[in-house]
């Protein structure tokens, strides 16, 4: 429902932007994006900028955020009384907050654009409860001021834009205004990876539990430049995908990397599947993370009954429960 209202404003959106502006603007996202980020100023300007990113992108942030906010749902019972979105832009943090856990909670956007707020502002003004609950706030990541304090706080697809000093104290100001959990969510790439395991053991040393994906708040293991942790989130392609980036599919893939911690102790999954499954004939391979904090495979085949038609069915980055 939430994610159906998303979608038609983003459509509504789009009617009022004359295609080759709309493509225009995407190369230059995309442009922005690839490249050396700028860290200085923000990428989105103007409202061409804005309902670009919100046509093109939001829809994939959107699918990634609620999929880590599904996940830490998952391991607490635990609905947020409040939320703040850290460089929140247009909002799908909040959208997908919402979409997790339905209702309205007093919801604060920082964002240094202007134009990406106002525009937030307009997605949310065909939602009835996002109208009244959320603020949108102009305010620079970095500056001194500390974020008031709520129950959720996220970080979506907002460290790869800061300097590394401000990631810090991104980092560190929404674990200090957390009153129950941070989510940080980043591209699914090597570097997005780095950005979330230095985030993640921020919020570890900030006294912060993981709850997800990881299964352990220990070490990951990982090793450094072999391999990057990362998700899948499917994504049904808007007008304006199709008319930028050729091929025929209806969806795509978003790739994207996340860590959630609690400051209560959250019930994590036993095990993660960190890889897509391998369906073989009569067996399926799983590559997990564990609760003891090593990456391990398990096949599980035929004669195990019906963990087997589990198997069949759990898809890459499930809670898996180890055969025994
Ligand atoms: C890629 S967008 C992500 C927006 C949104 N969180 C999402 O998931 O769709 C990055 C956002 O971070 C904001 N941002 C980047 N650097 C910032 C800074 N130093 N202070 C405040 N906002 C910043 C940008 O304006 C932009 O809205």
């Amino acid at each position: 429902m939430t994610a159906d209202t998303l979608h038609a404003a983003l459509a509504a959106l789009l009617e009022g932007l004359p295609p080759s502006q709309a493509s225009r603007a995407v190369d230059r996202l995309i442009a922005n994006y690839r490249g050396t980020t700028p860290t200085d100023a923000p990428i989105l300007r103007d409202r061409a900028d804005v309902a670009a990113y919100a046509a093109y992108r939001m829809p994939a942030t959107f699918e990634a955020v609620r999929t880590a906010l599904d996940a830490l749902a998952e391991t607490a019972d635990w609905k947020p009384t409040g939320h703040l979105d850290i460089g929140g832009g247009t909002g799908a943090a909040v959208w997908a907050a919402r979409a997790v856990w339905p209702g309205a909670r007093p919801t604060t956007v920082l964002d240094w654009s202007e134009a990406a707020l106002a525009l937030g502002r307009e997605l949310a003004a065909s939602d009835p409860e996002l109208t009244t609950s959320v603020t949108w706030e102009r305010a620079r990541i970095g500056a001194t001021a500390a974020p008031a304090q709520a129950d959720l706080v996220t970080i979506s697809y907002v460290l790869k834009e800061l300097t590394e000093a401000d990631r810090a104290a991104a980092v560190d100001a929404a674990a200090r205004a957390a009153t129950g959990a941070v989510v940080v969510i980043e591209p699914g790439t090597p570097d997005g990876y780095t950005r979330v395991i230095e985030a993640r053991d921020r919020l570890i040393a900030a006294g912060l539990h993981i709850a997800a994906p990881c299964p352990h708040s220990a070490a990951c293991p990982i090793v450094p430049g072999t391999d990057w942790c990362h998700f899948s989130a499917r994504v049904s392609r808007s007008s304006l995908h199709r008319q930028v980036k050729s091929g025929s599919l209806p969806y795509e893939d978003e790739k994207f990397a996340y860590v959630a911690a609690t400051r209560f102790p959250p019930e994590p999954a036993r095990a993660r599947v960190v890889r897509r499954p391998q369906i073989r004939k009569g067996q399926v391979l799983l590559d997990l993370c564990e609760a003891e904090g090593a990456l391990t495979r398990t096949t599980v085949t035929k004669k195990h009954g019906a963990r087997y038609k589990e198997a069949r069915d759990v898809d890459w980055g499930d809670a898996w429960t180890p055969v025994d």
